[in-house]
């Protein structure tokens, strides 16, 4: 039911009355108590999680969610690129909705905070607004992205990026983890898990995004700051290199006939850090996965793999060190064959002024602290930016330590997130 105006109430008294409304029924508690609970599926003895995407963990989680919703009267839908939406109806169901969300997939040993606090501070928002009695104008939908990690299937952010467009469904299907198995088998498989929730189609039309995210750095704690208001996105290209030798008897062969994988990895790998070591430390250079096969303590390796993370937050600087990479790896190969392919190419971003401006203004209205920060981690946000206005919220993670089971957040900053984040919604949605 759409909430009468007060007798006397201008329309801006009005509003303000309904945003103070929505955001007096953040329930910090409830918040810790779901991140805590939803920890459960995936979690690993050191206290972190393990949730790949499209896995039973995944599922289990996405099981819960949908349960949460539906005591929320959410309406639940799924697209083909395995994303799940959770919609709370506004007055005029025909106009573009406003999202908000992030992913429940984390690195193998991810933290409690990363990606799924963004789906579960949106939830929190959907609750308050429903607390609230408020039905705003244009529908709000809660999205958790497919694969936003790209740690078990890569590249990342592979449901936002075909949702909006930037890749096609045909383009990941067939795309494999470790152990074989495609995103389409894995599709399949989250999709048996929910026949009753319908499928949506790709590409909506979709009025704003607002994702909401722990900050992953030590900025806002080391500042004091409760919320990040994120000025853009630094630009990021991945690559996937492999080396190729010939296996050898390791007491027998002479060096001279050697095709040793590994040593020449060690050589290109080296040459690359050389490359990307810059004096002021803004060049992010990460070989994250290294693999040698056939990984015997007596053969001379045959073949290694291995992945590049390349970031810079000035898209020109971050083309020229990526488009060294191939050069660079043959020259230092040895005798071995380099092979490099490029997964990903992503260029920095700055989101537009008047999300940030309404972001902070929601912030200051509520007296939560607040400053301008860029996103030196990637997120979902970077593919709805070309379709829609978008921002992000940042909330500080302990110590700026993410991608690791000792992520941290605290509950009042994580409420404080909601609560900027419930007003957001509503002012966009309105
Ligand atoms: C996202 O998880 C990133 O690695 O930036
Ligand atoms: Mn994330
Ligand atoms: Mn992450």
């Amino acid at each position: 039911m759409a909430q009468a105006r007060p007798a006397g109430a201008s329309w801006a008294n009005y509003e303000n009355i309904m945003k103070l409304q929505a955001a007096h029924f953040i329930d910090a508690q409830r918040l810790w108590e779901r991140h805590m609970h939803m920890a459960k599926y995936g979690a690993t003895p050191a206290g972190g999680v393990d949730r790949q995407a499209l896995s039973a963990e995944d599922i289990q989680a996405q099981k819960v969610l949908l349960g949460w919703g539906s005591e929320l009267e959410l309406v639940p839908a799924r697209d083909a690129a395995g994303n799940l939406f959770l919609r709370l109806p506004g007055l005029e169901p025909g106009a573009a909705p406003v999202m908000t969300g992030s992913h429940m997939d984390s690195q193998p040993t991810g933290g409690k905070f990363d990606g799924i606090y963004g789906v579960l501070a949106g939830l929190e928002a959907l609750q308050a607004i429903r607390a609230a009695g408020i039905v705003p104008r244009r529908s709000i939908e809660l999205v958790a992205w497919m694969n936003e990690e790209g740690s078990r299937f890569a590249p990342g952010m592979m449901g936002s990026s075909v949702f909006s467009g930037s890749s096609t469904l045909d383009s990941i299907l067939s795309i494999k983890d470790s152990r074989g198995i495609s995103v389409q088998e894995g599709l399949e498989k989250v999709q048996a898990a929910f026949p009753l929730v319908p499928l949506w189609p790709l590409q909506r039309p979709v009025h704003a995004y607002v994702e909401a995210h722990i900050e992953q750095g030590p900025i806002l704690e080391s500042e004091s700051y409760s919320i990040g208001v994120v000025s853009g996105i630094q630009g990021k290209r991945t690559f996937s290199v492999s080396l190729q030798g010939e296996e050898a008897h390791a007491g027998t062969s002479r060096r001279c006939d050697r095709k040793d994988a590994l040593m020449a990895a060690l050589q290109v790998v080296q040459a690359l850090s050389a490359l990307c070591n810059d004096d002021q430390d803004i060049v992010k250079f990460t070989v994250g996965r290294f693999q040698v096969k056939p990984n015997a303590p007596s053969v001379v390796p045959s073949l290694v793999e291995f992945s590049i993370d390349l970031r810079h937050p000035d898209s020109s600087v971050l083309q020229s060190l990526g488009d060294q990479v191939e050069l660079l790896c043959a020259q230092n190969a040895g005798p071995c064959k380099a092979t490099v392919r490029e997964l990903s190419n992503a260029i920095s971003l700055q989101f537009p002024q008047s999300m940030r401006t309404l972001i902070s203004e929601v912030a200051q209205t509520q007296s939560i602290s607040c400053m301008d920060i860029l996103s030196s981690a990637g997120h979902d946000a970077r593919y709805m930016h070309p379709i829609c206005a978008s921002g992000m919220i940042f909330i500080p993670c302990a110590g700026g330590i993410s991608h690791n089971e000792a992520e941290s957040a605290n509950a009042s900053d994580m409420a404080n997130g909601a609560k900027v984040l419930v007003e957001t919604l509503l002012q966009l949605a309105a």
